[in-house]
Parts: C-alpha cells; sequence; structure tokens
C-alpha cells in the first residue's frame, strides 16, 4: 500500500496545555453560522478512500486507490491552518484505519477542534466506539438509508447481519456521550421512505438526521437523482409526519431565493428543529484526499485546487483563489462538473 506521507517528528507540534472542556460538538455549527467569507474554518480529510462497500451512489473522490494519509502528516497539515475549528474525517470508510484516526481525534481535542467522523457504521462495536469518546470525538455521522434488513442486503449486497450491526452501532453510541448523526442520502431509493427512516432512527437513540440530497455522478447509470419539484415534495412529506424529537438537516438542497420554495424554507426554520445548513466549501472548508490533493468538495465532481504535497498552503488557497475556485464561487462552469446548487444564506435571525 502507498503510504501517502512524510515522516517527521510532530510530538514536540502537539504539546499542549490541557484543555479545561472537551470542544464544542455542535453538528452544522460552520453552515448554520455567518462567519466571515474565505477563512478556513472547516477541513475535511479523506484519511483513505478504501471501503469494505460499494455503494451504487458513491461519490468519494478516487474510491480505493489503496492510499492512505498517516496521522502524522494529517497532524502537519493541521499545523499549518491556524483559523481552525472543525475537522472532520471522511473516506471511504476511516474508521478501517482505527488506529489513525483516534491519533487524529486526540490531536483534535487537545488543540480544542470540533471533530467529526463520517462512517457506514459498519466495522464498529462497544469497545471501539468508547474509544472514539474517550479520544474527544464530538461526532459520530453514520449513513442510514434502509430500514429493513433485507432491503439493505439486497442494495448494498451485504449479509443481512450487516444490517443489524449498524444498527446496534448506532444503538450503543446514540446511548454515549458521542453526537450521534445519522444521514440519510434523498434519492429514488428512499424518496418515500424518509419518515419510515427518520422514525427508525429515533427508535434507535438518534436526535440529529441530515437529509442529504443526492448529488449526481461521474457514473452515467446511476438514475436516482432527483428532481427540484421531487426533492421539495420528499421535504414537504417528511416535515409533515417528521418527530418532534428529532431534528433534520437538509443539506445541499437548491433553494432559489426569488422561487416559491423560499419562504416555506424561511416558514420552516421558525421551528428551530428544521435547518438548511448553507455551503461553505471553497469559502470556509477544503477536502484533503490521502494523496494530498486538495478539492473544493468530494460530492459529485470533484474540483481538485492544489497538492499539499507539493507545495499548495492551504492558508493561502482561499485568499489566492485559483481559476477552478472562482469558476465554482461565481457558478460559472456548465461542464456539469461543477456544482450548481443555491444553498441557503442563513438569515440573522433564524438560529
Ligand atoms: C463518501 S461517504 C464516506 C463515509 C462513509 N463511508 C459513509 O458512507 O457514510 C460520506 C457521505 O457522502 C454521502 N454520499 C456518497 N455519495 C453521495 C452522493 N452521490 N450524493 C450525496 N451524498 C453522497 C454518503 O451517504 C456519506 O454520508
Ligand atoms: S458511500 Fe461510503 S460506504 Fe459507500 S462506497 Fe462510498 S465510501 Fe464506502
Ligand atoms: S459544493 Fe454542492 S454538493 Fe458540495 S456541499 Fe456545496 S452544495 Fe453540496
Amino acid at each position: 500500500m502507498h503510504i501517502a506521507s512524510n515522516f517527521v517528528a510532530v510530538e514536540s507540534l502537539v504539546a499542549r496545555p490541557a484543555l479545561r472542556r472537551l470542544p464544542d460538538k455542535d453538528f452544522k455549527t460552520l453552515e448554520l453560522s455567518h462567519d466571515p467569507k474565505f477563512v478556513l474554518t472547516g477541513l475535511e480529510i479523506g484519511l483513505s478512500s478504501n471501503c469494505n462497500f460499494h455503494c451504487d451512489y458513491c461519490c468519494a473522490y478516487e474510491l480505493n486507490d489503496r492510499s492512505l494519509m498517516t496521522s502524522r502528516r494529517a497532524i502537519e497539515i493541521l499545523e499549518s491552518v491556524d483559523t481552525l475549528q472543525r475537522v472532520k474525517l471522511s473516506g471511504g470508510e476511516v474508521l478501517i484505519y482505527f488506529d489513525e484516526c483516534v491519533r487524529l481525534i486526540e490531536y483534535c481535542t487537545e488543540r480544542g477542534l470540533q471533530t467529526q467522523v463520517n462512517s457506514n457504521g459498519s466495522l464498529l462495536n462497544a469497545e471501539k466506539i468508547a474509544r472514539l469518546e474517550t479520544a474527544g470525538l464530538g461526532c459520530l455521522h453514520v449513513s442510514y438509508n434502509f430500514t429493513r434488513a433485507a432491503e439493505f442486503g439486497a442494495y448494498y449486497k451485504q449479509p443481512e447481519a450487516m444490517f443489524h450491526r449498524i444498527e446496534e452501532n448506532i444503538r450503543i453510541a446514540a446511548a454515549s456521550r458521542l453526537e450521534v448523526v445519522t444521514e440519510t442520502v434523498m434519492f429514488r431509493s428512499t424518496q418515500y421512505r424518509l419518515p419510515e427512516i427518520h422514525h427508525r432512527v429515533h427508535a434507535l437513540g438518534v436526535r440529529k438526521h441530515e437529509i442529504q440530497n443526492g448529488i449526481p455522478i461521474e457514473k452515467n447509470d446511476w438514475a436516482e437523482v432527483l428532481s427540484g419539484s421531487e426533492v421539495e415534495q420528499a421535504i414537504e412529506n417528511l416535515v409533515a409526519n417528521r418527530h418532534p424529537g428529532v431534528a433534520l438537516y437538509f443539506s445541499c438542497i437548491d433553494i432559489d431565493p426569488a422561487g416559491n420554495f423560499y419562504p416555506r424554507v424561511m416558514e420552516l426554520l421558525t421551528t428551530q428543529q428544521i435547518h438548511f445548513p448553507s455551503c461553505i466549501e471553497g469559502r470556509n472548508q477544503l477536502h484533503i484526499h490521502s494523496n494530498g490533493d486538495v478539492l473544493i468538495c468530494e460530492l459529485g465532481h470533484a474540483k481538485v485546487i492544489g497538492n499539499v504535497n507539493s507545495g499548495t498552503e492551504l492558508k493561502k488557497l482561499l485568499d489566492d483563489k485559483p481559476p477552478a475556485l472562482v469558476d465554482f464561487l461565481e457558478r460559472r462552469n456548465n461542464d456539469a462538473c461543477s456544482c450548481v446548487i443555491r444553498t441557503l444564506a442563513q438569515p440573522a435571525a433564524a438560529h
């Protein structure tokens, strides 16, 4: 396996005074805030894109490219950015490299950074959940798209026992101090099932449910993306049948400020339980792949705007704004490779 790392001694870098309390762990704080634009407060690190699943919808960059960024190298990169508030570990299934994840979370905790791990939930158990908790992990974000073992097994081509293991892991984690968020992708297979999924995650103990709009991927045979009106109908159906004890986060929803759905979104925000997070990619957040590539957003057709192993300085990137970032921000690309979703700019009074 190729290890994308320059080994240097970083122990000295992590020697910091102990914190009095763990970092704040509120999910989506950055996306729901009014932070100054073009300050790098969030970093998503794809420690490895290797995965034990083969989801049809997967948009992970360079999936299964067999490379791993060690926690040492990741810490080195994090040390170069003093504006950070949150670090997300994603992949692939990063929990394949459990010890590397724990080391990185411990570093972040010590530095006072919020942490999130994105996982399919399949590789955890009670002991590992306890270790993540001890390391100071803020949010464990677990994919959850099917409520029946047979359907899960058929879709993911996994044994049905895997479904029960994931549910059990969600249950154990939800009973811990971790903030557990389940994420459901909104696509053809879940379009009419969102309320059922939503109530099931509540029964598992989850109190925050992210509904992620399905993003078109490079594969041209994935015909499961919903149209704008189907997305709005699915949101209305879920909102009408939602559990009052579970907060909802609708991510990557295209909201035209001059369109009919906008006033409805404003009305839903007044519940304080229904959120439409802003997209902060290329403004406050970047994604780093295990080979050092810096991406604006990993979903869909990722745009590479640098490589930290080839001299790209993360701190400068948002100020310098390479051409691909300018195109992305101005929504100028019509090559089907750049995201054109208009997410909500958070209104001052809403959150
Ligand atoms: C790339 S996965 C990595 C984490 C972990 N392996 C998992 O599946 O949860 C990160 C998140 O992206 C979501 N995702 C993957 N492909 C997507 C797509 N085409 N549209 C929207 N979300 C997608 C997954 O559901 C998951 O929540
Ligand atoms: S969505 Fe997650 S679990 Fe599925 S193949 Fe991609 S990285 Fe793996
Ligand atoms: S760039 Fe597009 S797909 Fe990526 S987070 Fe923002 S709205 Fe979502």
